[in-house]
Protein backbone atom coordinates (compact mmCIF):
# COMPACT_ATOMS: atom_id res chain seq x y z
CA UNK A 1 0.00 0.00 0.00
CA UNK A 2 1.42 3.39 -0.98
CA UNK A 3 0.45 5.95 1.84
CA UNK A 4 0.63 9.76 1.05
CA UNK A 5 0.76 11.84 3.81
CA UNK A 6 0.95 15.99 3.39
CA UNK A 7 1.87 18.28 6.56
CA UNK A 8 -0.62 21.13 7.42
CA UNK A 9 -2.12 22.81 4.92
CA UNK A 10 -2.13 26.64 5.85
CA UNK A 11 -5.05 29.02 4.35
CA UNK A 12 -5.82 29.67 1.06
CA UNK A 13 -2.07 29.43 -0.11
CA UNK A 14 -1.66 26.30 1.37
CA UNK A 15 -5.25 25.17 -0.21
CA UNK A 16 -4.10 26.18 -3.52
CA UNK A 17 -0.84 24.43 -3.47
CA UNK A 18 -2.84 21.21 -2.64
CA UNK A 19 -5.15 21.60 -5.50
CA UNK A 20 -2.25 22.32 -7.61
CA UNK A 21 -0.01 19.94 -6.70
CA UNK A 22 -1.99 16.53 -5.92
CA UNK A 23 -1.95 15.58 -10.18
CA UNK A 24 1.53 15.93 -10.42
CA UNK A 25 2.06 14.23 -7.18
CA UNK A 26 -0.21 11.33 -7.85
CA UNK A 27 1.22 10.99 -11.19
CA UNK A 28 4.29 10.49 -10.03
CA UNK A 29 3.47 8.61 -7.06
CA UNK A 30 0.63 6.93 -7.47
CA UNK A 31 -0.14 6.43 -3.96
CA UNK A 32 -3.18 4.43 -2.99
CA UNK A 33 -4.08 6.33 0.28
CA UNK A 34 -3.88 10.43 0.68
CA UNK A 35 -4.37 11.65 3.68
CA UNK A 36 -3.75 15.71 4.97
CA UNK A 37 -3.07 17.82 8.50
CA UNK A 38 -5.88 20.36 7.98
CA UNK A 39 -5.72 21.95 11.46
CA UNK A 40 -4.65 25.46 9.58
CA UNK A 41 -6.27 24.91 6.43
CA UNK A 42 -9.60 27.89 7.37
CA UNK A 43 -7.19 31.32 7.24
CA UNK A 44 -4.50 29.45 9.79
CA UNK A 45 -7.24 28.45 12.25
CA UNK A 46 -9.09 24.73 12.46
CA UNK A 47 -11.22 23.45 9.17
CA UNK A 48 -14.59 24.29 7.68
CA UNK A 49 -17.19 21.55 6.54
CA UNK A 50 -16.68 23.46 3.10
CA UNK A 51 -12.68 23.12 3.23
CA UNK A 52 -12.67 19.63 4.29
CA UNK A 53 -15.26 18.66 1.33
CA UNK A 54 -12.74 20.46 -1.26
CA UNK A 55 -10.21 18.05 0.22
CA UNK A 56 -12.02 15.36 -0.10
CA UNK A 57 -13.20 16.24 -4.16
CA UNK A 58 -9.81 16.63 -4.62
CA UNK A 59 -9.09 12.82 -3.81
CA UNK A 60 -7.49 13.15 -0.27
CA UNK A 61 -9.15 10.57 1.96
CA UNK A 62 -8.37 11.35 5.23
CA UNK A 63 -7.95 14.40 7.23
CA UNK A 64 -5.77 14.87 10.88
CA UNK A 65 -5.79 17.66 12.77
CA UNK A 66 -4.02 19.51 15.82
CA UNK A 67 -3.93 21.98 18.38
CA UNK A 68 -5.94 24.52 16.25
CA UNK A 69 -8.68 21.49 15.91
CA UNK A 70 -11.51 24.39 17.66
CA UNK A 71 -10.21 27.26 16.01
CA UNK A 72 -13.40 27.60 13.61
CA UNK A 73 -16.27 26.76 15.93
CA UNK A 74 -17.65 25.20 12.27
CA UNK A 75 -16.61 22.35 12.95
CA UNK A 76 -19.07 21.54 16.19
CA UNK A 77 -21.48 21.44 13.42
CA UNK A 78 -20.27 18.18 11.71
CA UNK A 79 -16.99 16.51 13.30
CA UNK A 80 -19.51 14.00 14.87
CA UNK A 81 -20.84 13.12 11.24
CA UNK A 82 -17.24 12.78 9.23
CA UNK A 83 -15.39 9.53 10.03
CA UNK A 84 -12.79 10.79 8.05
CA UNK A 85 -11.61 13.44 10.04
CA UNK A 86 -9.91 12.67 13.21
CA UNK A 87 -8.36 15.08 16.00
CA UNK A 88 -5.91 14.53 18.67
CA UNK A 89 -6.65 11.22 20.62
CA UNK A 90 -5.52 11.78 23.77
CA UNK A 91 -8.05 15.49 23.95
CA UNK A 92 -10.86 15.33 27.02
CA UNK A 93 -13.31 12.41 26.79
CA UNK A 94 -15.44 15.08 26.47
CA UNK A 95 -14.48 16.60 23.36
CA UNK A 96 -16.51 15.88 19.87
CA UNK A 97 -15.28 13.71 17.13
CA UNK A 98 -12.79 10.79 17.05
CA UNK A 99 -8.87 10.37 17.88
CA UNK A 100 -8.41 7.33 15.20
CA UNK A 101 -10.34 5.65 11.89
CA UNK A 102 -9.91 3.22 9.56
CA UNK A 103 -9.83 4.67 5.99
CA UNK A 104 -11.33 2.49 3.64
CA UNK A 105 -9.77 3.31 -0.53
CA UNK A 106 -11.40 0.32 -2.46
CA UNK A 107 -9.82 -2.40 -0.71
CA UNK A 108 -7.10 -0.98 1.02
CA UNK A 109 -7.74 -0.29 5.11
CA UNK A 110 -5.24 2.24 6.36
CA UNK A 111 -5.97 3.41 10.51
CA UNK A 112 -4.76 6.79 11.21
CA UNK A 113 -4.32 8.21 14.63
CA UNK A 114 -3.57 11.69 15.60
CA UNK A 115 -2.17 12.45 18.92
CA UNK A 116 -0.79 15.97 20.40
CA UNK A 117 2.45 16.35 22.22
CA UNK A 118 2.79 17.47 25.68
CA UNK A 119 5.67 19.53 25.87
CA UNK A 120 5.30 23.43 25.24
CA UNK A 121 1.73 22.39 24.69
CA UNK A 122 -1.63 22.37 26.54
CA UNK A 123 -2.15 19.94 28.86
CA UNK A 124 -3.78 16.21 27.89
CA UNK A 125 -3.77 12.89 28.40
CA UNK A 126 -1.05 10.87 27.89
CA UNK A 127 -0.08 10.42 24.22
CA UNK A 128 1.98 7.24 24.92
CA UNK A 129 -0.67 5.33 26.69
CA UNK A 130 -3.56 6.90 23.90
CA UNK A 131 -1.47 5.36 21.11
CA UNK A 132 -1.95 2.02 23.14
CA UNK A 133 -5.42 1.95 23.10
CA UNK A 134 -6.33 3.34 19.62
CA UNK A 135 -3.41 0.79 18.03
CA UNK A 136 -5.28 -2.50 19.57
CA UNK A 137 -8.41 -1.48 18.20
CA UNK A 138 -7.31 -0.07 15.26
CA UNK A 139 -5.02 -3.57 14.79
CA UNK A 140 -7.85 -5.53 14.47
CA UNK A 141 -9.51 -4.07 10.89
CA UNK A 142 -5.74 -3.47 9.56
CA UNK A 143 -1.93 -3.94 10.19
CA UNK A 144 -1.43 -0.84 8.24
CA UNK A 145 -1.34 2.47 10.64
CA UNK A 146 -0.52 5.88 9.92
CA UNK A 147 0.14 7.97 13.18
CA UNK A 148 0.04 12.11 12.96
CA UNK A 149 1.72 13.45 16.08
CA UNK A 150 1.25 16.64 16.50
CA UNK A 151 3.90 18.05 18.89
CA UNK A 152 6.46 20.76 19.57
CA UNK A 153 9.32 19.29 20.86
CA UNK A 154 11.98 17.02 18.47
CA UNK A 155 12.74 14.63 21.82
CA UNK A 156 8.83 13.91 22.24
CA UNK A 157 8.17 13.20 18.32
CA UNK A 158 11.32 10.79 18.57
CA UNK A 159 10.26 9.02 21.99
CA UNK A 160 7.26 8.12 20.27
CA UNK A 161 8.52 6.74 16.97
CA UNK A 162 10.73 4.18 19.22
CA UNK A 163 7.68 3.59 21.28
CA UNK A 164 5.57 2.88 18.54
CA UNK A 165 8.39 0.80 16.26
CA UNK A 166 7.03 -2.12 14.74
CA UNK A 167 3.44 -1.34 16.24
CA UNK A 168 2.49 1.39 13.61
CA UNK A 169 3.26 1.75 10.13
CA UNK A 170 4.29 5.45 9.69
CA UNK A 171 4.70 7.72 12.48
CA UNK A 172 5.44 11.23 11.51
CA UNK A 173 5.03 14.49 13.22
CA UNK A 174 3.26 17.95 12.34
CA UNK A 175 2.96 21.06 14.06
CA UNK A 176 6.19 22.82 13.37
CA UNK A 177 5.80 23.53 10.05
CA UNK A 178 9.41 22.98 9.21
CA UNK A 179 10.77 19.50 7.66
CA UNK A 180 13.29 17.08 8.91
CA UNK A 181 15.29 15.53 7.83
CA UNK A 182 15.59 12.35 9.53
CA UNK A 183 13.79 10.44 7.75
CA UNK A 184 14.03 6.47 8.27
CA UNK A 185 12.87 2.92 8.84
CA UNK A 186 13.19 2.12 12.20
CA UNK A 187 14.49 -1.58 12.79
CA UNK A 188 10.94 -3.32 13.33
CA UNK A 189 9.56 -1.66 10.11
CA UNK A 190 8.50 2.15 11.26
CA UNK A 191 8.82 4.67 8.87
CA UNK A 192 9.64 7.82 10.80
CA UNK A 193 9.84 11.33 10.14
CA UNK A 194 10.10 14.11 13.03
CA UNK A 195 8.36 16.53 11.47
CA UNK A 196 6.86 16.73 7.81
CA UNK A 197 6.71 20.26 7.28
CA UNK A 198 3.77 22.40 5.77
CA UNK A 199 2.18 23.66 2.90
CA UNK A 200 1.54 27.07 2.50
CA UNK A 201 3.46 30.28 1.83
CA UNK A 202 6.96 30.25 1.77
CA UNK A 203 8.02 33.80 2.32
CA UNK A 204 6.26 33.61 5.84
CA UNK A 205 7.27 32.91 9.26
CA UNK A 206 5.40 29.57 9.65
CA UNK A 207 3.20 30.48 7.52
CA UNK A 208 1.77 33.75 8.57
CA UNK A 209 2.89 37.16 7.29
CA UNK A 210 6.55 38.43 8.46
CA UNK A 211 5.53 41.90 9.79
CA UNK A 212 3.06 41.03 12.38
CA UNK A 213 4.94 37.93 13.52
CA UNK A 214 8.76 40.11 13.93
CA UNK A 215 6.45 43.06 15.55
CA UNK A 216 5.56 40.70 18.41
CA UNK A 217 9.27 39.84 18.43
CA UNK A 218 10.43 42.83 18.64
CA UNK A 219 7.82 44.46 21.22
CA UNK A 220 6.41 41.70 22.88
CA UNK A 221 2.93 42.82 22.48
CA UNK A 222 0.37 40.81 20.75
CA UNK A 223 -0.10 40.81 17.69
CA UNK A 224 -3.23 39.45 14.83
CA UNK A 225 -1.41 36.90 12.80
CA UNK A 226 -2.51 36.61 9.19
CA UNK A 227 -1.46 33.95 6.26
CA UNK A 228 0.78 35.11 4.68
CA UNK A 229 0.43 35.68 0.60
CA UNK A 230 2.74 34.99 -2.61
CA UNK A 231 4.82 31.78 -3.29
CA UNK A 232 3.95 28.55 -1.91
CA UNK A 233 5.78 25.29 -0.69
CA UNK A 234 4.36 22.02 0.46
CA UNK A 235 5.16 19.34 2.29
CA UNK A 236 4.67 15.86 2.69
CA UNK A 237 6.02 12.21 2.67
CA UNK A 238 5.49 8.96 0.68
CA UNK A 239 5.58 5.64 2.30
CA UNK A 240 5.37 2.35 0.83
CA UNK A 241 4.29 -0.58 3.03
CA UNK A 242 3.84 -4.05 3.11
CA UNK A 243 0.07 -4.83 3.67
CA UNK A 244 0.20 -8.13 5.38
CA UNK A 245 2.77 -7.16 8.52
CA UNK A 246 1.97 -3.40 8.24
CA UNK A 247 5.87 -2.70 8.22
CA UNK A 248 6.99 0.23 6.05
CA UNK A 249 9.42 -0.90 3.10
CA UNK A 250 9.99 2.76 2.08
CA UNK A 251 9.89 6.38 3.08
CA UNK A 252 9.96 9.19 0.40
CA UNK A 253 10.04 12.99 1.63
CA UNK A 254 8.32 15.24 -0.58
CA UNK A 255 9.20 18.79 -0.99
CA UNK A 256 7.84 20.92 -3.41
CA UNK A 257 7.73 24.89 -4.58
CA UNK A 258 5.70 26.39 -7.02
CA UNK A 259 8.74 26.80 -9.44
CA UNK A 260 9.58 22.98 -9.25
CA UNK A 261 6.21 21.94 -9.84
CA UNK A 262 6.57 23.18 -13.44
CA UNK A 263 9.83 20.80 -13.49
CA UNK A 264 8.12 18.19 -12.14
FE1 LIG B 1 0.07 23.60 12.03
FE1 LIG C 1 -0.21 22.92 15.40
Amino acid sequence: MKVMFIGDIVGNVGRLALRKALPALRGKYNPDVIIVNGENAAAGRGITAAIAKEFFDWGVNGITMGNHTWDNKDIFEWIDDEPRLVRPANFSSEAPGIGSSVIKVGSKKLGILNLQGRTFLPPNDCPFRTADAHLERLNKETNCVLVDFHAEATSEKIAMGWYLDGRASIVVGTHTHVQTNDDRILPEGTAFLTDVGMTGPMNGILGMEQDAVLHKFLTGLPARFVVAEGDWHLHGVMATLDEASGRSLRLEKIRLTETSLAMF
